[in-house]
């Protein structure tokens, strides 16, 4: 009994970007951005939002289109729930999860975005279980929560927005995406094993970005003052100084793009998965000898080679797709899930691990059977 996964899918936009093209915006080369982090290419979302791509996502995972892998066609009314992590919604409102619920006819869901940075997915795929487990009918307290049957839980990002092109330290990095998986209560198959999130401080603002509202703010401590709107927003100036970007800011540089120590997030990536598949596992009383196939964030190559190596295990027990992708941030995961259905090195019955880490910092891990 429990939740199991039963459809996934994705989306890239259709501007593939190659490593040497970005030479044209900044100091770099494919040599160096191909050896220190395995990016060969990513895609880049022009004319898609980031609800296009979840969307097309979703409906592989529902089986409605072609691609994506889908154990059945779901009528629209089975959905109880969306959830929609993403730190690139289109809107602030309605959510994500509300505009998929629209475009897709997802009458019954209830929906809403979940914010975890890169492991967002992941969170994702842990609160869908909690709620579809807490309101089991064999469950005390069920007939009080609501129902929840069947989840969509999507991972969609449009990062290259939040993108700063004049960045070489972080430019290089990035990519558009989305991926999407479908979620179902089944009195016969265990499903999701094991859950495992956590956060830690960021202590040294090594992974930031911040937040730019545009409208006026015609109000100073006294009350309305015309000249405050022009002057700015000085609670928006005391966060500047807490992500310590006061300055960057104050020298005009734009206050909504990623900034990243990237030594510094190495760091926390390279012990936070392997400390995240090592506590999911023994959740699920599972070694690694169990597991056909880890599933990783794909933010650096050298970070999953690291783990790897750290766990004792072969660097092909984990799906790499992050050569033609980038770092999709939230997208990431469940697009490399779709790629291991895809290329069947996932059959029914296998154990798998979904590993991610990421801003503010999160981290998770969860453990299911196919
Ligand atoms: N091209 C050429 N040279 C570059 C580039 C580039 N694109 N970027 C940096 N360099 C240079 C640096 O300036 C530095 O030069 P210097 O020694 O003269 O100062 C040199 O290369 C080495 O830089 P490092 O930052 O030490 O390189 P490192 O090997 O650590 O790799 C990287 C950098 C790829 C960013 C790595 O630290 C990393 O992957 N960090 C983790 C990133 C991550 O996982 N983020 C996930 C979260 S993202 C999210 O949540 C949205």
């Amino acid at each position: 009994m429990g939740s199991t996964i039963i459809g996934c899918g994705k989306c890239l936009p259709a501007l593939e970007v190659e490593n040497d093209e970005l030479k044209a915006l900044v100091d770099t080369n494919d040599e160096w951005i191909s050896t220190r982090t395995g990016i060969k290419s990513r895609r880049v979302a022009v004319d898609e939002t980031n609800s296009d791509l979840a969307e097309v996502a979703a409906r592989q995972a529902l089986g409605w289109i072609d691609g994506g892998h889908a154990e059945r066609r779901l009528d629209p009314s089975e959905i109880d729930l969306i959830i929609c992590a993403t730190i690139t919604p289109d809107v602030v409102s309605p959510s994500e999860a509300g505009l998929l619920r629209r475009r897709l006819g997802l009458s019954n869901a209830i929906a809403f975005d979940l914010n975890a940075a890169c492991s967002g997915f992941v969170y994702g795929l842990a609160m869908a279980e909690s709620m579809m487990a807490a309101a089991a009918p064999s469950v005390a307290g069920a007939a009080g929560r609501n129902p929840v049957r069947r989840a969509l839980v999507v991972g969609a990002e449009r990062l290259t927005r939040l993108t700063d092109w004049s960045d070489r330290n972080t430019c290089v990095l990035f990519g558009d995406g989305a991926g999407a998986a479908v979620l179902e209560w089944s009195d016969e198959r265990p499903g999701i094993l094991s859950s495992f999130i956590a956060n830690e401080d960021d202590e040294a603002n090594a992974l930031t970005c911040a937040a730019a509202y545009e409208a006026p703010q015609p109000f100073d401590a006294r009350g309305i003052s015309l000249d405050a709107a022009a002057a700015g927003d000085p609670g928006l100036a005391r966060i500047d100084e807490e992500l310590a970007i006061g300055e960057a800011v104050a020298d005009g540089k734009p206050r909504q793009v990623l900034r990243m120590n990237g030594p510094k997030v190495f760091k926390f990536a390279s012990e936070a998965m392997t400390a995240a598949i090592r506590a999911a596992l023994d959740r699920a009383n599972l070694s690694l000898d169990d597991v056909a196939c880890i599933v990783p964030h794909q933010a650096n190559e050298r970070i999953i080679k690291y783990a790897a190596k750290k766990l004792g295990c072969p660097l092909d027990l984990f799906q790499l797709s992050i050569a033609h992708t980038g770092n999709s941030s939230a997208a990431s995961v469940p697009m490399a899930l779709a790629d291991a259905y895809e290329s069947g090195r996932i059959q029914r019955g296998d154990k798998v691990v979904l590993v991610a880490f990421g801003g503010g910092f999160t981290s998770g891990a969860v453990v299911y059977e196919a």
